[in-house]
């Protein structure tokens, strides 16, 4: 029997728990022009969401094309506009010869390279010859316009980790045209979104750079476990299975509602159950969880050094004066300035974050490894 949970790929509708809000305020959004932008950790549920309000704008209203690029593969600028080109030109029309059409009216001053292979509906690619870099980028960067001009066509273009953008060799040029031309386009929404909250942070939050204010900005909350928990429950009836409603509630304070997780751990769990998921069901689907996850959860303690290993394990001893001479001593975590530097980096690495109090994992279930591995501390 085909699990009820889901993880790893984006949740449809049927799996799809709440967000009622954040669909009606994104969709409001995108269906009237105003560009947003999304930043949570990873693993929450952006790309989700974005698909989900994505694919009912369009399925409503016939005259609006979306187009979602994801700019994690991508690994160049070149690489970055030709995806753009071909994935405009391919949400103008559902004919593989209107494509060919557009490619050659609407950016004929640059020169397409098409190509189509034996199925076009899946193998169709435009390329180009950047010797010319800027006048390409900004005939491209133009192209919704164009289009949308011409078919009365409205696009919404979403582009999934987009801080990645950064990377690129020639990104200021970049980012200026992009703002420069896509501030201008009527018919054409921007939905920028991504998970390295820092990066998307500096490209949007400081007043000197060219995407500060570009839209409006929406920080993802996580799923509530009161929504959590009924879907759980109706998952494992669904399949005629049962959850006791405390082992539910545990699923989602384990994981401290961490949307992959949850959907992990309540996998795993329903897995284990004949009949009756009990709390030991859940726990012993946490150990599972957990060293499946384990070589993960090794590279990333292997990639830190050895006093940001010892600063990780006073946070998840909830020391909380770091700097204090007696942390210092016991944990030997070096210098208040060492101390400061591998703070941030753990910060900036996307391992802690800040609170109130001080400060706390970013991933519920490395959080429960780690004190398992490092403080032998059971996980449940
Ligand atoms: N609304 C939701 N309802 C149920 N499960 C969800 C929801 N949103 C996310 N999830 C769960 O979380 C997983 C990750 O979701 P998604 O890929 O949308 O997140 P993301 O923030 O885009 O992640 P990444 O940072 O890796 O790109 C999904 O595979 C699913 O298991
Ligand atoms: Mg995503």
């Amino acid at each position: 029997m085909d699990s009820p949970f889901l993880f790893g790929k984006l949740v449809g509708a049927s799996t799809f728990v709440n967000r009622t809000s954040e669909q009606e305020k994104l969709s409001k959004n995108l269906s009237s022009g105003i560009n947003t932008i999304i930043i949570s950790p990873r693993r929450w549920g952006k790309s989700s969401l974005v698909e989900k309000v994505a694919l009912e704008i369009a399925k409503k209203q016939a005259h609006k094309k979306v187009v979602r690029i994801d700019l994690f593969t991508l690994s160049s600028e070149e690489e970055f506009l030709e995806a753009f080109a071909r994935e405009v030109i391919k949400a103008s029309s559902n004919k593989w010869n209107d494509w060919l059409l557009a490619t050659q009216t609407f950016l004929k001053s640059i020169s397409p390279k098409m190509s189509i292979g034996a199925d076009p509906t899946t193998e169709f690619s435009i390329g180009f010859d950047w010797k010319e870099r800027q006048k390409n980028r900004n005939e491209i960067l133009d192209l919704p316009n164009k289009i949308g001009k011409e078919k009365s066509i409205d696009f919404i273009i979403c582009l999934d980790e987009f801080q990645s953008i950064v990377q690129f060799t020639h990104y200021t040029e970049l980012e200026k045209a992009m703002r420069a031309i896509w501030q201008r386009q009527k018919n054409t929404t921007y939905c920028l979104y991504g998970s390295k909250r820092h990066m998307m942070a500096d490209i949007f939050d400081s007043s000197s750079r060219p995407f500060y204010r570009f839209g409006e900005m929406m920080m993802l909350d996580k799923i509530e476990k009161h929504h959590w928990v009924p879907f759980i429950q109706s998952a494992f009836k669904k399949t005629k299975r049962k959850i006791e409603l405390h082992a539910a509630e545990r699923i989602c304070d384990l994981m401290k509602n961490h949307s992959w997780y949850v959907q992990q751990l309540a996998h795993n769990t329903w897995v284990k159950t004949d009949e009756l998921a009990t709390i030991n069901t859940v726990h012993s689907a946490l150990r599972e969880l957990l060293s499946t996850n384990m070589p993960l959860y090794q590279m990333e303690t292997e990639n830190l050094s050895k006093t940001q290993l010892q600063l990780l394990l006073a946070i998840a001893k909830n020391v909380s004066q770091l700097t204090s001479m007696e942390t210092i001593r016991e944990f030997n975590i070096g210098t208040s300035n060492n101390i400061l530097k591998n703070k941030n980096i753990l910060i900036e690495k996307d391992i802690i974050q800040s609170t109130p109090d001080g400060f706390e994992f970013m991933d519920s279930a490395f959080e429960l490894w780690f004190k398992w591995q490092y403080l032998r501390i059971e996980p449940k």
